[in-house]
């Protein structure tokens, strides 16, 4: 049986790190790290992941701010909004919670975001930085997340072959350019899945270190896994069983689980290492525009 990465213990120990780093910084008169979300609109999920962040923010001593705006909100109105944000000096983050409703343009929204603010890493100057290994950037905080969630565990990527299953921007393409980076988290040679791979559990066989992110509900099951493999699992798809509403991963977690050697969980998976990553890319951002050093434990 697999050991379990538990993501919350791992997200724990960055929080504090960032708390204590915070509270050092205070004490010499700095102003705490400030991280503003935007959410539009009354989607469920949006508003669990929103507040989810508030209270971290809150835990580290960051001033966490949430701005809430009606779902009838113009574009214009709302790159208005960012373009305040941007220009104010006491901000250092800021995150536009997707998605956004359907007569607003998300890639405008994603690319108004100061790079230097884009905790999120969604930015192209971010993901082009990215993509030449250019450490000046702010990295994608899911990927982040996994890299310091592997860091936790003692799980070196070198020399491994990864799979990633899922080429989204957010999470598969960011994923297969970290772990493929000269870098110490990196140094794999990855193989980056999606719909049209041929024979994908061949592929996902061969996997040492394997990255759910695909949004199929328990796609891989554990015929696919090698054992004694490294799975993580970023999917968190609702399904319907025996009449309840139960929330599962891309991965099928009891058959993988038994060949795996390590694998996350879901519910209990990645998300809170992406929200002590926003907080870790936060933090960085604030030290950068103060010209004051970059805390040395929230690199992987
Ligand atoms: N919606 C789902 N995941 C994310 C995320 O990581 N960041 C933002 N801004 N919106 C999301």
């Amino acid at each position: 049986m697999a050991i379990i990465l538990d993501c919350s213990i791992a997200a724990a120990s960055i929080r504090t790190e960032i708390a204590e780093a915070v509270s050092k910084s205070v004490a010499q008169g700095n102003r705490p790290p400030g991280l503003v979300a935007i959410l539009v609109g009354e989607d469920g999920a949006s508003q669990t992941y929103v507040g989810a962040k508030k209270t971290a923010c809150d835990e580290v001593g960051f001033a966490g701010d949430v701005r809430r705006f009606a779902a009838d909100i113009t574009e214009t109105e709302l790159l208005a909004e960012i373009e305040k944000i941007n220009q104010d000096e006491t901000i250092d983050g800021l995150i536009v919670q997707l998605p956004l409703p359907k007569h607003i343009s998300e890639e405008k929204v994603t690319q108004a975001i100061l790079p230097a603010k884009d905790v999120d890493g969604f930015h192209d100057i971010n993901m082009g930085k990215l993509a030449k290994g250019d450490e000046s950037g702010v990295k994608p905080a899911t990927p982040y997340g996994i890299t310091l969630l592997m860091k936790h565990y003692g799980i070196d990527a070198s020399g491994k072959h990864v799979v990633v299953v899922g080429r989204s921007n957010i999470v598969g393409r960011p994923m297969s350019m970290l772990l493929s980076a000269a870098a110490p988290y990196g140094n794999a040679t990855v193989t980056l899945c999606h719909s049209r791979t041929k024979d994908l559990g061949e592929v996902c066989r061969r996997a040492d270190i394997l990255v759910a992110a695909v949004g199929r509900p328990e796609m891989i099951t554990g015929e696919w896994v090698k054992p004694g493999a490294t799975v993580i699992d970023v999917g968190i798809n609702r399904i319907e069983r025996d009449g309840k509403v139960k929330l599962v991963g891309d991965v099928h977690f009891e058959s993988a689980a038994r060949k795996a050697g390590a694998i996350t969980p879901v519910p209990g998976g990645v998300g809170p290492m992406t929200i002590a990553c926003l907080l870790a890319n936060t933090l960085t951002a604030c030290c950068r525009a103060h010209n004051l050093p970059e805390p040395k434990g929230l690199t992987a």
